[in-house]
């Protein structure tokens, strides 16, 4: 039998004899066995074009189903993703099954030429399930039982919920794998760890227990790890190890951080449950799961697509103008998103990703943002596809006239009319297909790259240090710092291969594990610029505080121990630059670790009570260079000194656009496109040397790219 690693191994033996360049994703991905897939590689080359919208025949009265597809088709979309809420009109009572409108609904598309990606509908159970089960419910961090009647109120450990889920799936993907324009799937919508999504329930506890017991084998080294001999938590029998609910006090940092992980699992082995049957059932079919990436979630993502065929993301630049008003100035917004798209592209190392869900309309629910500005909604769905998207579905066909979601506003409006932006998303997907399958997969291009680590997300948020400190507000200045370079800029963890980056930057990287150190030495070792920032490698991955100086592990590589970590209240710390980082002076905002240099050379100083110490440090390490940014710098001088050591390490393709103006670049084999989104409101001119042909948009006349507000081009280079 052939494996999919030897057929991986055979093709990639192929392609390299014949002098065919492998994009990056296809070169780094990896490969498992136990998935063997024969058909994978056909059935991706099959695949239609996936520019989309998420429609819901089961809201839609059955006489407008056609006039549906037909409006679809007009607008030049290809397919459609379906049926992810509609558990309930798929089993209306226990074991009864009805997928017939479901087929009829399919067939009508199919006949339109659309093809249909099928949701498993396991985020939003029934009434039935909900009553007849009700120890499926959530137990929320307070330790109250959420009731039924919103989405994602289950939980993720509980086994009938887990069966039932795989039940209904099971059928679906029985009923639906020969259909005739079925050609994938979407496990559950959204499995997340935002905001509430954690699960404190009693299976949950027994869960974790034996979560615990598989990790550390003993009582013992649990004991140990976790430093239970702290407020006298020994534990005698892994049945008595608790979950992180309220205690009057603290809970111990070890046990909330193995918890995060623990939930994260629950969550991944879930899907992971409906993609085996999925394998099985459906072997012409790809499935995938939609999530958010950073900032907004911290769900184990590589855990959760590992196995599945491309990562699927949701995109909605407006809420950041309905839940983050202060952040709302259109660079912002651009770059809280791209950070989004980068981290997600990155899950399976560059492959193409689908956005299942792009705004269409006003973003909303209860309340709803105002309309995208003309052009905005061209330019976010293009932005997807500048950061590695190969498709995208918007959200959603129809506007809802019932339900929670009444005010989020689809292609069209309440009253079916043609909503405000229809012709712009119509004349987006046509642009789209003229960039073609080649420019749609191709890989993105990155010199750069931010570390976005889960570890020390959740050790953060358990222990801030300052109450206002924030991993993701962190990750998304340093990230808007870099990316604004132009270079291009993945987002990855810091265990992974990092010789193909000209400089990793890595925000509070508080906790770091002896892999990722080792990794860090090698690649700076080996002539890489590693920046990093304050309060790093504070600790293990048991989240216990390393027993050396800080920082730790990486003491050597950045050639500096920290004198004292300083929390910034109300105190006025100045940061002065030397002559490498010049600019005017700085300010510390939150947080100030005082560096002694061991062997690395002083970049700035703080003033006032701290004067002299050093706050950035340069340390020369083997062929390459270690920076630490002690200080929590104001956004002005971060900007400016990140991207200032960007510069020196070496990158070639650092393009000067103006404040608002993003600019990437997909790459295969020697063909290049070029995108340059304009995310202000006025004209803003770009330099662009060199010949390129206009794909969307205008090309450059004498070397000036002009774009109107909101307006973007799509440039080829062979
Ligand atoms: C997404 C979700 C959709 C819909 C949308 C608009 O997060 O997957 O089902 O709720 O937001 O609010
Ligand atoms: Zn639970």
């Amino acid at each position: 039998m052939i494996t999919r690693r030897k057929f991986v191994g055979r093709a990639a033996a192929m392609v390299t004899a014949a002098g065919i360049k492998l994009p990056v994703w296809k070169r780094v991905l990896p490969v498992r066995e136990g998935t063997a897939r024969p058909a994978a590689a056909k059935a991706e080359a099959d695949r239609p074009l996936l520019l989309g919208v998420d429609y819901y025949p089961d809201q839609t009265p059955e006489k407008l189903w056609e006039e549906d597809a037909r409006m679809i088709a007009e607008a030049g979309l290809t397919n459609v993703r379906a049926a992810e809420f509609a558990w309930g009109l798929m089993e209306a009572t226990q074991g009864k099954f009805d997928f017939a409108w479901l087929k009829r609904s399919v067939e009508i598309l199919h006949r339109h030429g659309v093809a249909v990606i099928l949701g498993t509908p396991s985020a939003a159970p029934p009434p039935w399930l909900t009553s007849k089960y009700p120890e499926v419910l959530l137990v929320n961090k307070e330790g109250m039982t959420v009731q039924p009647g919103g989405r994602r109120f289950t939980c993720p450990t509980n086994k009938t919920y887990r069966s039932l889920s795989l039940k209904i799936a099971t059928e679906m993907a029985k009923t639906f794998a020969y259909t005739p324009g079925v050609i994938g799937w979407q496990i559950d919508n959204e499995y997340t760890l935002q905001q509430h999504a954690r699960c404190y329930c009693k299976h949950c506890r027994e869960g974790f227990q034996d979560w615990v017991r598989t990790k550390y084998g003993t009582l013992e080294s649990l004991n140990e790890k976790w430093g239970t001999a702290f407020w006298s938590q020994t534990y005698t029998d892994w049945r008595q190890v608790p979950v992180p609910l309220p205690s009057n006090g603290d809970p111990n940092p070890g046990l909330v951080l193995d918890y995060d992980r623990y939930q994260s699992h629950a969550c991944a082995s879930s899907a992971e449950e409906q993609l085996a049957m999925l394998r099985q059932e459906c072997p012409k079919h790809f499935v995938t799961t939609n999530q958010v990436g950073a900032p907004l979630d911290t769900l184990n993502l590589r855990e959760m697509y590992r196995n599945m065929d491309f990562v699927s993301s949701d995109n909605y630049p407006g809420f950041v103008q309905v839940f983050m008003p202060a952040l709302a100035s259109p660079e912002i917004i651009s770059s809280m998103i791209a950070l989004g798209h980068d981290s997600m592209r990155c899950v399976k190392g560059g492959k193409p990703f689908l956005v299942m869900e792009e705004q269409a309309g006003k973003a909303g629910q209860s309340f709803f943002a105002p309309q995208p500005h003309p052009g905005q909604l061209r330019l976010w769905a293009f932005q997807a596809v500048a950061h590695g998207a190969m498709g995208v579905n918007y959200f959603r066909w129809d506007s809802a006239r019932f339900g929670a979601e009444q005010y989020w506003f689809g292609m069209l409006n309440h009253d079916r009319s043609k909503s405000i932006g229809f012709e712009e998303m119509a004349q987006t997907v046509k642009e789209m297909k003229s960039v073609g399958r080649e420019g749609l997969e191709a890989s993105y291009v990155a010199e750069a790259a931010v570390s976005f680590d889960q570890d020390s997300s959740w050790a953060l948020a358990a222990q801030p240090g300052n109450a206002k400190l924030g991993y993701m507000a962190q990750l998304t200045a340093w990230y808007g710092s870099v990316a604004g370079a132009n270079t291009g800029t993945d987002v990855i963890h810091l265990d992974e291969d990092l010789s193909e980056y000209k400089a990793v930057f890595a925000p509070v990287q508080y906790v770091v594990s002896g892999k990722q150190a080792e990794n860090i030495r090698k690649y700076v070792r080996d002539g890489g610029t590693f920046v990093a920032g304050f309060r790093l490698g504070v600790k293990d991955e048991s989240s216990q505080i390393v027993n050396a100086p800080l920082p730790g592990l990486l003491r050597d590589v950045m050639g500096v121990t920290v004198k004292d970590p300083v929390p910034v209240y109300t105190e006025k710390i100045g940061v002065k630059f030397g002559s490498q980082l010049a600019g005017a002076d700085g300010q510390c905002v939150l947080w100030a670790d005082l560096l002694k240099p061991e062997t690395a050379a002083v970049l700035a100083t703080y003033m006032g009570a701290y004067e002299g110490d050093a706050a950035i440090t340069l340390n020369t390490f083997g062929k390459g260079k270690a920076i630490y940014v002690g200080a929590d710098l104001d956004p002005m001088s971060l900007a400016r000194v990140l991207r200032t050591v960007l510069a020196m390490s070496g990158t070639s393709s650092v393009i000067q656009a103006p404040q608002g103006v993003e600019v990437t670049r997909r790459r295969a084999g020697e063909k290049e496109w070029m995108f340059v989104l304009n995310h202000t409101p006025n004209e803003q001119k770009v330099g662009l040397a060199g010949k390129f042909s206009a794909v969307v948009g205008n090309a450059p006349s004498d070397g000036t790219l002009k774009l109107r507000g909101y307006d973007l081009a799509v440039l080829g280079r062979a």
